[in-house]
């Protein structure tokens, strides 16, 4: 049996804009509004969860679980600069008190992905006001919400936000300019340490938790035998995918490079030392590089799938060890904190993967506490199938399926067994036999 600490909290996380719908005032709107998703699709409607949000929450209720990590739409509580919507922050204080009712303790993420379409004109995530912007919004939102929560993520995966709208291009503002994916890296970073301060700074009850959800692989090389490999493996993850997470453990961006980037502004990296109270981590997959002359398209350093592997819908590697081992890494290089899985999960249709995901991840979740990691919960991507941001609804990451033209909720085999095991506290002989290893 794997058992998890008691008060462990099992979850579900979600975004606003791949769920809520009807929010017209986001980079994303205008963006999927130029036919530039897959199969044309848009955000307008999702999971119409800003209508049905009774139901969602009464669904994770059934499911017996005891948190929620959810998102508020910045463009949609600020249409307009310095404007607030009351009456959207309302519905925000609604939505959080029926959590709270139905004993599901909130998480909140400040800024997942989208901008107002206002913060997207004057330059979005390129633009020198983005930081001062974003924490007020931060402020604003705490004040109006913060006696319903204590927990919030200021920034959603920096380093997968900068390389899909600057170095890929697939996500607004659609540009493929590697400079700019570092200006915006940078920017996030600092957006993240004003909002850090900010925040502490105007909490009177001094009780608030902060943190990233950082989105972290496993990077290892396509042939560890060659050097070039090997070396490919170590840049990789030490520029995309640890280089945020390292500054706001030590203080360092991308090491001696930190003071070129300096001269973009006053802000340093070392500022982001220590701005963390927990370390949130989305971990989904593990990547095979190798260095590739040719493939300039991709910084020289191409991904790959480990041959014969397990893949998800959208081709990801099946991987749970990956998930023990930024645990244990990230852990250890943030001095000890409380760790959350703030997002794990896999695109899968017929829910023919999903049980077993669900239980291998949950185990190394459940081995790593048992090593020492100080692990507080585990929030599933995702309770519904949802907007999946340029690969519109095909991808289906839900415990609960949605059909999108009845907005239809039906809970999968795999949302039954993450009940029982939320409820239990623990995977029981008979589960762990079945579909654990
Ligand atoms: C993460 C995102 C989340 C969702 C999942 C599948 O990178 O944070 O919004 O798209 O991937």
């Amino acid at each position: 049996m794997q058992a998890f600490p008691s008060g462990f909290r099992f979850g579900t996380a979600t975004s606003a804009t791949q769920v809520e719908g009807h929010c017209t005032t986001t980079d994303w709107h205008a963006f999927a509004k130029k036919g530039l998703v897959k199969n044309r699709d848009t955000p307008d409607v999702a999971c119409d969860s800003w209508n049905r949000w009774r139901e969602d929450v009464a669904l994770q209720r059934g499911l017996g679980l005891n948190a929620a990590r959810l998102s508020i739409e910045w463009g949609r509580v600020e249409p307009e600069p310095g404007i607030f919507d009351r009456t959207a922050i309302d519905r925000y204080r609604e939505i959080l008190g029926a959590h709270l009712d139905a004993g599901l303790r909130p998480m909140v993420t400040l800024h997942h992905f989208t901008l107002p379409a206002w913060m997207a004109e004057r330059g979005g995530l390129l633009s020198a006001d983005l930081p001062a912007r974003m924490a007020r919004f931060a402020v604003e939102m705490v004040r109006a919400l913060g006696d319903l929560c204590r927990e919030w993520i200021t920034v959603n995966e920096p380093n997968v936000l900068a390389a899909n709208a600057y170095i890929l291009g697939l996500w607004p503002p659609g540009i493929r300019d590697p400079r700019s994916a570092v200006v915006a890296h940078h920017r996030l970073l600092e957006a993240h340490v004003a909002m850090y301060r900010a925040l502490h700074e105007s909490d009177t009850r001094g009780d608030l938790a902060l943190g990233v959800a950082y989105h972290l692989r496993v990077t290892h090389p396509r042939d560890p035998r060659r050097r070039a490999d090997r070396i490919a493996a170590q840049v990789f993850a030490r520029v995309f995918n640890d280089s945020f997470a390292n500054a706001v453990c030590t203080g360092d961006l991308l090491g001696p490079l930190d003071p070129l980037i300096g001269l973009f502004g006053a802000f340093r990296p070392s500022e982001a030392k220590g701005t963390q109270d927990f370390v949130g981590l989305n971990y989904y997959s593990r990547d095979l590089v190798t260095f590739d002359p040719r493939r300039a398209g991709e910084l020289f350093i191409p991904r790959f799938v480990a041959e014969g592997a397990e893949v998800s819908d959208l081709g990801w590697e099946i991987y749970p060890d990956g998930l023990e081992a930024v645990l244990e890494e990230w852990s250890r290089r943030s001095g000890g904190l409380p760790v959350y899985v703030t997002e794990n999960g896999v695109a899968d249709a017929h829910d023919t993967h999903r049980p077993r995901f669900l239980v291998r991840h949950l185990g190394r979740v459940a081995r790593a506490i048992a090593n020492g990691v100080d692990v507080r919960g585990y929030y599933h991507w995702s309770l519904l199938d949802n907007f999946e941001w340029a690969e519109g609804y095909e991808p289906r990451f839900g415990l609960v399926e949605v059909d999108f033209r009845t907005q239809e909720r039906k809970v999968r085999e795999s949302g039954r067994l993450y009940a029982r095991i939320a409820q239990a506290g623990a995977i029981d002989e008979e589960t762990w036999g079945r579909l654990g290893d």
